[in-house]
């Protein structure tokens, strides 16, 4: 397994261009078994979890072809069990988002149960729900979910918790229903807004995505697309925190500003300089950083994706934080990590206070989830001394070549491939 060791201290300058968003990119190429016709998908990120979402589709019969920019030809998906097995669900809880358009156009899917994760048990109970509202036939047996309808049709749903992929399965799957939906107490996050822009493109009829009610009416069929995917706020807001805990000068090209409003109003209260500028957002850290207050929140608060690398800031900022978790369980897998490189983090049930000041000291660490692991490559930017993380095949999921990009900006990271877990 491949390790990544950093010496800490040196200030980030230069410009970082921002690839693809992961979690639009995910649900845009499930979009494609809406159709049989050719799909294009542009400015992906070359990550493990879009490779995994390409050979899902594969699985089930689509021609693919390409990374940056990704062909699919979704008319061979086979009449057979259309299954998501559960060492793919297993891997990337995202599969379960093929279920939608799966049942949508071909009228049956088998999909494995995901099962929990490191950050929670994050189960698919209000995508079950929707979908069953909109007629699907649904059994659980022996860790999959056999669903089936003939025609699915519309119908008025409202979620009982906010989920992103909940409503992107559900609205999916209301493209191609016999009459109209309405979709109550939806996600409002970018990549909601993203993936019904692509489904507009395909001829689906959809208005409020972004707001609290989405409405859909259903179609016989739709057509394929060519998109190019919008720029990822959680890998720019990643990149902003290692400029603002480096005391650094950092563009971020292409930046999604608009959709980093929580991220950019937290690193302004902490002293961070956030400007936004014709090409994208210049970042530039001060020489003290102000503690803050962070809760995170379904769009348009504070994202949770970007509550482990807040923690990182927190710990170098002067003086006490308070950070709470309010949509995952069990997102604190960063904590004790953190602690061995001497952050001084106290976890109350969701809440973490964050004792700021200390410097913090290079120590072998274990990456355990996407967001930890990023939060620990920023701690060993600033850490004292020489620190080592392995298990970072979590972060290959989340970040194309993040030391290669960190290096260019100054840092002094390397990646060693191979050796001991
Ligand atoms: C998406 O996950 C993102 N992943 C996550 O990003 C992100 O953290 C999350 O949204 C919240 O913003 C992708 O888009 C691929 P949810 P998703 O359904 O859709 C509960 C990253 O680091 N819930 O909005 O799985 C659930 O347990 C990843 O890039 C139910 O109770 O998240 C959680 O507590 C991590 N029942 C809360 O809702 C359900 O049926 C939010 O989950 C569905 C969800």
């Amino acid at each position: 397994m491949d390790k990544i060791v950093i010496h800490g201290g040196q200030r980030l300058r230069g410009e970082v261009t921002i690839h693809g968003a992961k979690n639009a990119a995910l649900l845009i190429q499930c979009a494609a078994l809406l159709t049989e016709r050719p799909c294009v998908i542009r400015h992906l990120p070359r990550l493990s979890d879009i490779a995994t979402m390409s050979a899902l589709l594969a699985h089930l019969g689509c021609a693919t072809s390409g990374d940056r920019t990704l062909k699919i030809d979704p008319g061979g998906v086979r009449e057979g069990p259309l299954e998501a097995p559960y060492e793919m669900v297993k891997t990337m809880r995202a599969s379960v988002t093929v279920m939608g358009p799966l049942l949508a156009r071909h009228g049956r899917c088998r999909v494995s149960l995901p099962g929990g994760c490191a950050i929670g048990a994050r189960p698919i109970d209000q995508h079950l729900k929707g979908l069953e509202a909109l007629g699907a036939k649904i059994t659980i047996k022996h860790g999959y979910v056999d669903l089936k309808a003939r025609r699915l049709r519309g119908a008025a749903f409202m979620f009982d918790t906010v989920t992103v992929g909940g409503t992107q399965n559900i609205m999916m799957a209301a493209t191609l229903a016999k009459g109209t939906s309405r979709l109550e107490n939806v996600a409002r996050e970018p990549e909601v807004e993203e993936l019904a822009r692509v489904l507009v493109k395909m001829g689906a009829k959809i208005s409020g995505a972004g707001g609290s009610v989405i409405e859909i009416e259903g179609v016989d069929e739709l057509s394929g697309f060519d998109h190019a995917v919008v720029p990822d706020r959680i890998e720019a807001g990643t990149f902003a925190v290692a400029a603002a805990i480096t005391r650094g000068d950092v563009l971020l090209l292409d930046a999604p500003v608009d959709h980093m409003h929580a991220t950019i109003a937290k690193l302004e209260e902490a002293g961070v300089e956030c400007r936004v500028e014709a090409d994208g957002l210049r970042v530039v850290g001060p020489e003290r950083l102000d503690p803050i207050d962070v809760t995170t929140r379904p769009y348009p608060g504070f994202a949770t994706d970007m509550q482990a690398q807040m923690m990182v800031l927190a710990a170098c900022a002067s003086g006490q934080s308070l950070i709470t978790e309010t949509i995952f369980e069990n997102r604190f897998m960063h904590v004790p990590e953190l602690c061995r490189m001497g952050a001084d983090v106290t976890v109350h049930g969701n809440s973490a206070v964050v004792r700021g000041g200390g410097r913090l000291s290079g120590a072998e660490v274990m990456a355990t989830d996407l967001r930890a692991s990023a939060s620990l490559v920023l701690a060993g930017l600033v850490a004292n001394g020489k620190t080592e993380i392995r298990r970072v095949y979590h972060l290959d999921r989340g970040y194309e070549q993040i030391e290669k990009r960190l290096r260019a900006l100054g840092a002094n990271i390397r990646r060693f491939h191979g050796g001991k877990a």
